[in-house]
């Protein structure tokens, strides 16, 4: 009988019979600010687990290791059982959110190439930004492991923006989370989805209308689900 091993913001993982194998179940909940705002959004487990699956499989054609098995269910994920790095790795090709009151550079500046950051995944101080130094004091991977995630991150990074842009988005910015498996292998793990990046629409100037991800619920722009179904049906279609 699967039991729940982990209740987070979004997601809830279960066990199997196989040590090996987890089951990701992708709520409809959706939390910003370190949950200090929350609320529902209208079928985004499904919506984000399809999303995900597309993504991670796409990925894995590119040659990229993630712990995706195969979408069991509309908003269910089998996925390998990986130990969690507790880093947030984003990577930003546009300037928005947080980067833009920490450097006063202003939101949609293009930069000029891709910079990767680290935050310490940790609700208690609400993951904050992390340099080299902090993850080798806190332990939280090495030295090459670190090197590692930086470059599957940069590479990740070039395979969505081609993905996006192919079907008229701009991948703004993301959020990724690694594991490690039984061999110590590095995965890409946790999900990829308008809950974790920032997607901007190629087919509108409207600044306001062009957000297609969670910005649209962390700044009440409204349209929320309705956003979340766009991106679906772009990351669905053939292009
Ligand atoms: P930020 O600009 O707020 O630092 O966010 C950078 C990217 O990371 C953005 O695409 C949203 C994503 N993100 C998460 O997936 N989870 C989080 O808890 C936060 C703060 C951001
Ligand atoms: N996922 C984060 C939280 O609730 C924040 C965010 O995505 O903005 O708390």
């Amino acid at each position: 009988m699967p039991q729940k091993l982990y209740e987070g913001k979004a997601k809830i993982l279960y066990t199997t019979d196989n040590p090996e194998v987890l089951l990701t179940h992708f709520k409809d909940d959706a939390t910003a600010f370190n949950a200090q705002k929350k609320g529902q959004i209208t079928r985004k487990g499904e919506i984000n687990c399809a999303i995900a699956s597309q993504l991670f499989k796409y990925l894995e054609n590119q040659g990229i290791s993630t712990h995706f098995i195969a979408q069991t269910a509309p908003d269910q994920m089998q996925v390998a059982a990986v130990k969690i790095i507790p880093l947030e790795v984003v990577v930003r090709n546009i300037a928005a959110g947080s980067f833009v009151k920490r450097t006063g550079i202003a939101t949609g500046t293009t930069l000029k190439s891709a910079i990767v950051e680290f935050f310490y995944k940790n609700d208690d101080l609400g993951d904050p930004l992390f340099t080299e130094d902090h993850i080798q004091l806190l332990e939280l991977a090495t030295p090459d492991q670190v090197i590692e995630l930086r470059q599957m991150a940069l590479t990740i990074n070039q395979h969505l923006q081609k993905f996006f842009s192919d079907r008229h988005l701009t991948l703004v910015d993301f959020k990724l989370e690694f594991g490690c498996d039984q061999s110590g292998n590095i995965l890409l793990a946790d999900e990829i989805s308008p809950d974790t990046c920032r997607l901007w629409d190629d087919l509108t100037a409207d600044p306001t209308q062009k957000i297609l991800d969670k910005d649209r619920f962390r700044q009440d722009l409204g349209n929320v689900a309705a956003a979340y179904e766009e991106v679906l049906a772009r990351v669905m279609s053939q292009n």
